[in-house]
């Protein structure tokens, strides 16, 4: 197999027919029950799926092409990209253990820790967004059963030294699980890095057309792997055919989108952090912001996602900018071929310790349309709202 993952994606799942004809993409098999020829057949568990929550073709497939781009050894589908985070923290905490994670992790999956799993006897505690690698670590506890890795992290881009995390929790016996949505499974490759749990939301990058949910659960080690996949099983989870088709259809492009992104989302920033309205652009890949070493150390490529903190001003500027741009849709989600604009300021009030920004925090998600004509969107936005 390739190391390239655009050799990988469009490969993964299509191998050549041993007989007869088929079509490139696996059929959309909509199904629960499975008609079997006999009852000899119909108990030979090892002629693949014996009922439609086990996943046909579309699910298989799609499984593979995550195991492909992640080097896992075992994928499991889920139906959300939050339910990727949740589900391999419902299967290895108990009640007594704790989950250490960012102050700065994505809002839905703290409040399933702070809600769902606190109720339930596991406590959860928040490192400051901005802690290295050996301070996370030496917050590790007696009862610390998972560390939860958020990099680059949700609005405010902090990024974490994953390797020596990774290690260090190694050490203690702790799993360890990355949200790696951010990265696609093609800008970085948390398994390979040393991680135990890659999760990522397919809704963004992978899915890419802002028409589908689904996330993917992707392990290295079969045992922990085997774990997380009867949990899925006992909670009764299930992706549909037609999703995981359309997931599918969209991962064959996302080397050749994500790369696409990055430039044009690196072009972006860097105007923006030259325009005098903006004191700071929260996006790792631009030399001089926040988390770049690591970034420029450990991946090797980037998401069209940035944070764009404004040079003072009051929340209603924000919004008369967001108002004014007319390529950028205002709606929440990432990862899409379109560009998006969502004012942010407000999430930042559930932190522990809430950062402090020098004027209102826009997020941007930088689509596939022309650089220069959204760089012209922002700069009439920006031109129209009085300082
Ligand atoms: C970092 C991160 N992880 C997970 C998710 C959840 O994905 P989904 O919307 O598919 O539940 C999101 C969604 O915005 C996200 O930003």
């Amino acid at each position: 197999m390739s190391e390239h993952d655009s050799t990988r994606l469009i490969r993964a799942a299509t191998s050549r027919p041993t007989e007869g004809r088929r079509p490139v993409s696996p059929p959309v098999e909509r199904a629960s029950t499975l008609l079997n020829p006999s009852v000899g057949v119909m108990r030979d568990e090892s002629l693949g799926p014996v009922y439609g929550i086990d996943g046909l073709a579309p699910q298989r497939a799609l499984a593979q092409l995550v195991a492909d781009l992640e080097r896992a050894e075992r994928v499991t589908l889920t139906s959300s990209g939050l339910s990727a985070v949740t589900l391999p923290i419902l299967a290895l905490a108990r009640a007594g253990d704790e989950v250490l994670t960012t102050d700065a992790v994505y809002g839905p999956s703290r409040r399933f820790l702070t809600r769902f799993m606190a109720e339930r006897g596991v406590t959860t505690r928040l490192h400051p967004a901005e802690a290295t690698a050996a301070e996370i670590a030496a917050m590790i506890g007696e009862r610390t059963r998972i560390v939860l890795i958020e990099s680059p992290a949700s609005l405010t881009f902090e990024m974490i030294d994953v390797p020596a995390l990774a290690t260090a929790a190694r050490a203690k016996s702790v799993v360890t699980i990355m949200d790696n949505t951010w990265a696609a499974g093609v800008a970085f490759k948390p398994l390979v890095h040393g991680v135990d749990v890659s999760v990522q939301a397919l809704t963004k990058y992978v899915g890419g057309h802002s028409d589908l949910l689904m996330g993917a659960v992707a392990t290295a080690d079969a045992r922990l792997g085997r774990l997380i996949h009867q949990a899925a099983e006992d909670l009764g989870g299930h992706v549909s055919p037609d999703d995981a088709w359309l997931a599918l259809r969209g991962a064959r492009t996302l080397k050749t989108r994500l790369d696409r992104h990055a430039a044009s989302a690196l072009q972006v920033a860097e105007w923006l952090a030259d325009h005098p309205k903006v004191a700071r652009v929260l996006y790792p890949p631009l030399p001089g912001s926040v988390g770049h070493d690591l970034w420029a150390r450990d991946y090797t490529g980037a998401a069209g996602l940035m944070g764009v903190v404004l040079n003072g001003g009051a929340e209603a500027e924000a919004e008369a900018i967001l108002d004014r741009l007319t390529l950028f849709g205002l709606g929440y989600s990432w990862g899409g071929f379109e560009s998006l604009a969502t004012h942010e300021t407000g999430q930042l009030g559930f932190r522990q310790a809430p950062p402090r920004l020098e004027g209102p925090l826009i997020r941007l998600h930088i689509g596939l349309e022309n650089a220069d004509d959204l760089i012209a969107d922002l700069e009439g936005a920006f031109a129209g709202v009085v300082p």
